[in-house]
């Protein structure tokens, strides 16, 4: 199974529902509708309208985030995995690169991704080294650490999806090399079955768009993508996946 999952980021109004619709009438009537998945995760303000609407389609709705709290509490304007569950959400991402900037430390993505796995959602975690890091020659090893420091075997790792996300690509059109991508998605598999014996899907993230996506078709360890800017478009993320399977 693939995925193409979009991340609308600070982006979306509840008339932006007809990006989605696009989206959904595309995917009910592809004939690979077998072969992938479409997760789009909306802004908070989003979620439950749409996934009220995509119920019963084929489209699910993710969160971008989740506060590292199991239920309620009294953190001002933060929402938990409890809460995002019940307006309808089925996916969360975790540990975006935006988030871990703003301060997500590993003890703090260990308790979004364990309590968002005890809500039932399903955790998009995501990875990914920077500019310094890469020119450093650092990658493989700041990966594995963003992994071995959040991710352990006593996770269901049928629920967990992890998302590899170079911070130097996200948003800057510039993507890794084939090479550098089959070896990086290889490695990071590694790491994942020494945890759980069997490897979680995972997808590539920055800068994904309906022309590069030719190149990464190529790469049969890659599980999908999560896609930000050209998922805002319906027609550029249609697009993505036609090629895709061109
Ligand atoms: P991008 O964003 O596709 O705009 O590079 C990807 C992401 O941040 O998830």
């Amino acid at each position: 199974m693939k995925y193409f999952i979009g991340n609308w980021k600070m982006f979306g109004v509840p008339k932006s529902i007809d990006i989605l619709n696009k989206i959904n009438s595309f995917y009910s009537k592809d004939k690979n509708i077998k072969k992938y998945k479409v997760i789009i995760a909306p802004p908070y303000t989003l979620i439950q309208t749409f996934a009220r609407y995509f119920k019963n389609k084929k489209i699910s709705i993710s969160a971008q985030n989740c506060y590292q709290k199991d239920h309620f509490s009294s953190n001002t304007a933060s929402v938990s995995p409890y809460m995002i569950k019940s307006v309808g959400a089925k996916y969360c991402i975790v540990g975006h690169s935006d988030n871990r900037i703003e301060g997500d430390t590993h003890e703090i993505l260990k308790k979004k991704v364990q309590f968002a796995l005890k809500n039932n959602l399903k955790v998009i975690f995501c990875i990914g080294e920077n500019k310094i890091d890469k020119k450093n020659k650092k990658t493989f090893i700041v990966l594995k650490n963003q992994i071995t420091k959040v991710l352990d075997k006593k996770l269901n790792m049928n629920n967990v999806i992890v998302a590899y996300e170079p911070i130097w690509s996200i948003g800057t059109g510039k993507i890794p090399s084939e090479n550098e991508l089959v070896k990086t998605t290889i490695y990071i598999k590694k790491i994942l079955i020494k945890i759980f014996q069997k490897s979680p899907s995972v997808l590539y993230g920055g800068s994904v768009d309906e022309n590069n996506v030719k190149l990464f078709k190529q790469i049969k360890e890659i599980d999908g993508f999560l896609i930000g800017g050209a998922s805002k478009s319906s027609k550029k993320f249609i697009d993505i996946i036609k090629n895709y399977y061109r």
